[in-house]
């Protein structure tokens, strides 16, 4: 059999609200035209992220019912270390609310002033809270991943080349941390190989500088090693997971992506020094180190998730999934980030609508056309989200417009998707009719979650 069905049934189920293209119309302008101001129940088909919008399992549910709400020492705690513990084989394991909060305290303790973090692409969340601590941030990506159009097998790779001469140059002890962040979300959902993950380790080691890994969605790239990686295709994605930790001294991890949880996320590391830093300052902003701001049962519903991510039916309908929808947009000749990445499918605006110029926004465009045509919701990763003003007050955009469509975890089936690739069409046909947008309000910080703009003309 060719077909690759959903390893699921399903057991319960959530109504959608069908809005009218009149309705959304009037929606969008309410919304400042910002996706993320538009309510939920206004959205059709919700691919704005992959975070905390997974369906979980009947086993995670009744893992919720086993929760151990106890303070400190929670039988749910030690459930979850042990599990983490056998994925990372790192030692210290510390539980937050969500992956920002692992990278609030990790930061906050080896960021700061004059220090700069190096990653294959930070994502804004981690670059924000570098930024914040008073460091810079710096991405060093591979050249394949600055062309959308360009098959290679690991396009999430860091430019070691590149690594290695701003170490030397800067100077080792100006740089607090390397992160890698598998899969690359921000450059295309793209894995980072073993072979890369290994040599960053090599580079580290040699200048003394710590490697953390940034590991929200650590399954999906083992899977890719596994399929793509010579050597690795008989080994089991527990094997390849061990072995991408292995080499290195720490990660990050929100567990609203590859835990199947809708909220959670961990710090774990192999230095007891940093670790217990980082309970201190846990203990003032998230909780004591055994909950560390999860419930209990959320703790429960991440261990259980976790198991269930590595289970090779799983990945192989997922990574087949996204697939699936670049197949379907191959037909129409529309441009997207080849291949297709882990968790989603990134149009590449800047030639979708090629006729919107920069600074008006292609991909804000994008995304607010596929919502008005057919309720669907993205999320724009171009100028709004990474642009910068240079001193004469231009806008400096970063090197791709996109627009990123996050499939949530088991959530949506075959014939959503095929409606999500119908609207993508309808756009694609009709694109010369969509104008740009100017901003009229934006934050100091991440801008793009609360900006507020005006269609342009
Ligand atoms: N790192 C990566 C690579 C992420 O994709 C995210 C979140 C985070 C860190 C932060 O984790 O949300 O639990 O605080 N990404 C979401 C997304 C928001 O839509 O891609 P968080």
């Amino acid at each position: 059999m060719n077909t690759i069905i959903e390893p699921f049934r399903i057991k319960s189920v959530e109504p959608i609200y069908f809005s009218s293209s009149d309705e959304r119309i009037d929606i969008l302008k309410q919304a400042y035209y910002n996706p993320f101001l538009i309510k939920a129940r206004d959205v059709i088909i919700d691919l704005l992220t992959d975070s905390g919008t997974s369906a979980m399992s009947s086993e995670q549910w009744s893992g919720v019912m086993r929760g151990d709400e106890s303070y400190a020492g929670s039988e749910s705690f030690f459930r979850f270390e042990k599990i983490v513990n056998e994925i990372t084989d790192m030692p210290f394991i510390i539980p937050t609310h969500q992956g920002r909060a692992s990278e609030k305290i990790l930061l906050s303790l080896m960021g700061g002033d004059g220090k700069y973090v190096l990653s294959n692409t930070l994502f804004d969340t981690t670059r924000a809270n570098v930024e914040f601590s008073g460091a810079e941030g710096i991405d060093f990506r591979c050249t394949e991943s600055n062309d959308p159009d360009v098959w290679a097998p690991f396009k999430g790779n860091m430019d070691t080349t590149a690594l290695q001469t701003f170490i030397e140059e800067r100077g080792p002890e100006r740089i607090s941390l390397v992160i890698l962040t598998v899969t690359d979300n921000s450059g295309g959902g793209q894995p980072v190989s073993m072979a890369n993950i290994k040599d960053v380790h090599s580079i580290c080691k040699a200048y003394g500088i710590p490697l953390f890994i940034d590991a929200c969605r650590f399954a999906e790239n083992a899977y890719f090693i596994k399929l793509r990686e010579p050597g690795y295709g008989t080994k089991s994605i527990s094997q390849i997971t061990r072995e991408m930790f292995s080499y290195a001294d720490g990660c990050t991890m929100s567990a609203k992506k590859d835990a199947f949880a809708n909220i959670g996320g961990f710090l774990a590391m192999r230095d007891g020094k940093l670790a217990e830093k980082c309970r201190n300052l846990l203990i003032i902003t998230e909780g004591f180190p055994t909950y560390g701001g999860l419930a209990g049962r959320d703790l429960e519903a991440i261990a259980i998730g976790l198991r269930e991510v590595m289970e090779e039916d799983y990945l192989k309908y997922r990574i087949r999934s996204i697939q699936y929808i670049g197949e379907k947009l191959d037909v129409f000749s529309i441009p997207y980030v080849k291949p297709t990445g882990g968790h989603a499918i990134y149009l590449d605006a800047r030639r979708f609508m090629d006729h919107v110029p920069i600074h008006q926004y292609p991909g804000l465009c994008l995304c607010n056309a596929l919502y008005l045509e057919g309720g669907v919701r993205g999320v724009e990763i171009g100028s709004v989200m990474f642009g910068k003003y240079a001193a004469d007050g231009g806008l400096v955009s970063p090197p791709m417009e996109l627009v990123r469509l996050a499939i949530p975890r088991r959530v949506y089936t075959q014939s959503h998707i095929d409606y999500v690739a119908e609207v993508i069409g309808e756009v694609y046909r009709r694109r010369r009719s969509f104008a740009g947008y100017n901003i009229i309000y934006e934050p100091p910080m991440l801008r793009h979650f609360t900006a507020r703009f005006e269609p342009v003309g």
